[in-house]
């Protein structure tokens, strides 16, 4: 028998990726999703007359909702994508990520627990809760900093790495307090498909086609760390299979890149893709206020799931970063459905005060 999944959050960036990796490898997916600004159902469009993709529009923290579909479709495992995941949101507007990534988890951990606890001792011990985290709660690194392993202590700084610093603190836990058999994947910056505009790569190069300003944050040296969508969703795909309850995994593109340098590789895809009537798309970067509480360094080892679990990434971030462009320009009608209202309320939100600034 296919295994069945629970999925929260399956319609935003990540989470949709796994649900359609999920439905290639004959899994039955339960997808409970809120669909928030950020999550979207065209993501999964091509699951439309998909019998085993079942889309349940709905809130995580909603413990009787998540109690009964438990009950009814009988999951062999949890995974918890669902959250609110952009920085520059957590600073305007920090109590949303308490509610939905501290309490929102914390309710999710407690029904399923209860309901694990109710399980016969074959499926007890088969199950799995799977909590999908970030790199960021280990706060950030100096250039020369070896790179974050799963023992470096958490140091969050901004409210979003702050909010999942405390959900995975309540999934190690639920581990500890009641035995559920739990697994943590932190992984560095996605980047691919399907990933809402308010992220720097989406936003960049959608920026760079209107022929509007590319608004860099401080002098575009801080570093992060790219991974592409896919290779993250199949790393968390094998932790699931061959994880060791209990533990954590690290999960990164060893792709360390400035923002700049990441920036000035979109605008030369561009003006080889889709040339402007005159100069470069680099013409446009400008450099704006500074994020408060800018991280300015994040960086992976992921030498434990390399070893452990013989997991690589697929993609090289050159070849990833050209493919999903060529994906963005292929697909203007998604584009066009994400930038909604509320998403130009947002631009105007976070970048109106951002003045122009001097690198
Ligand atoms: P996203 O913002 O694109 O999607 C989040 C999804 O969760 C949306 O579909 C939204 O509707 C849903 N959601 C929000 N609140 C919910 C609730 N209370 N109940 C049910 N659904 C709800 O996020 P993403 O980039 O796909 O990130 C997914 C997960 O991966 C997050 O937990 C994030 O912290 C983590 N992560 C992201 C990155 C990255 O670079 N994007 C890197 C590492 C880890
Ligand atoms: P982001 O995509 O928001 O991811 P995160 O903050 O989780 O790393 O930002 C990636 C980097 O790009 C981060 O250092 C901030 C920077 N950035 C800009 O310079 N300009 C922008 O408009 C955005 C959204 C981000």
């Amino acid at each position: 028998m296919h295994k069945t999944v629970l999925i929260t959050g399956g319609a935003g960036f990540i989470g949709s990726c796994y649900v359609l990796q999920a439905r290639q490898r004959g899994e039955r997916v339960i997808n409970l999703d809120k669909l928030t600004y950020a999550g979207n159902l065209e993501n999964l469009a091509t699951l439309h007359d998909d019998a085993a993709h079942i889309f349940v529009h709905g809130d995580m923290g909603n413990a009787e909702l998540v109690r009964w579909l438990l009950r009814h479709y009988q999951p062999d495992a949890v995974l918890n994508f669902a959250a609110e995941s952009h920085v520059d949101r957590s600073i305007l507007d920090p109590e949303a990520f308490v509610r939905t990534n501290v309490l929102g988890t914390a309710s999710l951990l407690r029904v399923v627990t209860t309901w694990w606890q109710s399980l016969p001792p074959l499926q007890q011990q088969a199950f799995r809760f799977l909590h999908v985290s970030t790199d960021e709660v280990f706060g950030t690194l100096r250039e020369d900093d070896p790179a974050f392993q799963e023992t470096t202590p958490y140091r969050p700084n901004s409210p979003y790495a702050a909010s999942k610093a405390a959900s995975d603190h309540l999934v190690r836990a639920f581990h500890e307090t009641y035995g559920l058999p739990v697994l943590l994947t932190n992984c560095s910056n996605n980047y691919g498909p399907r990933q809402f505009p308010e992220k720097l790569i989406p936003l960049m190069l959608l920026h760079a086609l209107d022929g509007r300003p590319l608004p860099v944050y401080g002098t575009g040296r801080n570093i992060r760390d790219w991974l592409h969508v896919e290779d993250h969703c199949l790393a968390i795909a094998r932790v699931l299979e061959a994880g060791r309850p209990g533990q954590s995994y690290n999960i990164g593109g060893r792709s360390e890149r400035s923002n700049l340098d990441v920036v000035r590789q979109i605008c030369q895809i561009l003006d080889d893709v889709r040339p402007r009537r005159s100069g470069s798309y680099a013409d446009l970067i400008t450099f704006v206020a500074d994020r408060p509480g800018h991280d300015f360094r994040y960086a992976i080892d992921c030498s434990k799931i390399e070893a452990e679990l013989g997991w690589r990434p697929r993609h090289d971030f050159a070849s990833g970063l050209r493919e999903t462009i060529a994906w963005y320009l292929n697909n203007a009608e998604w584009t066009e459905h994400v930038r909604s209202g509320a998403y130009r309320e947002w631009m105007q939100r976070n970048y109106a005060s951002r003045t122009e600034a001097k690198a």
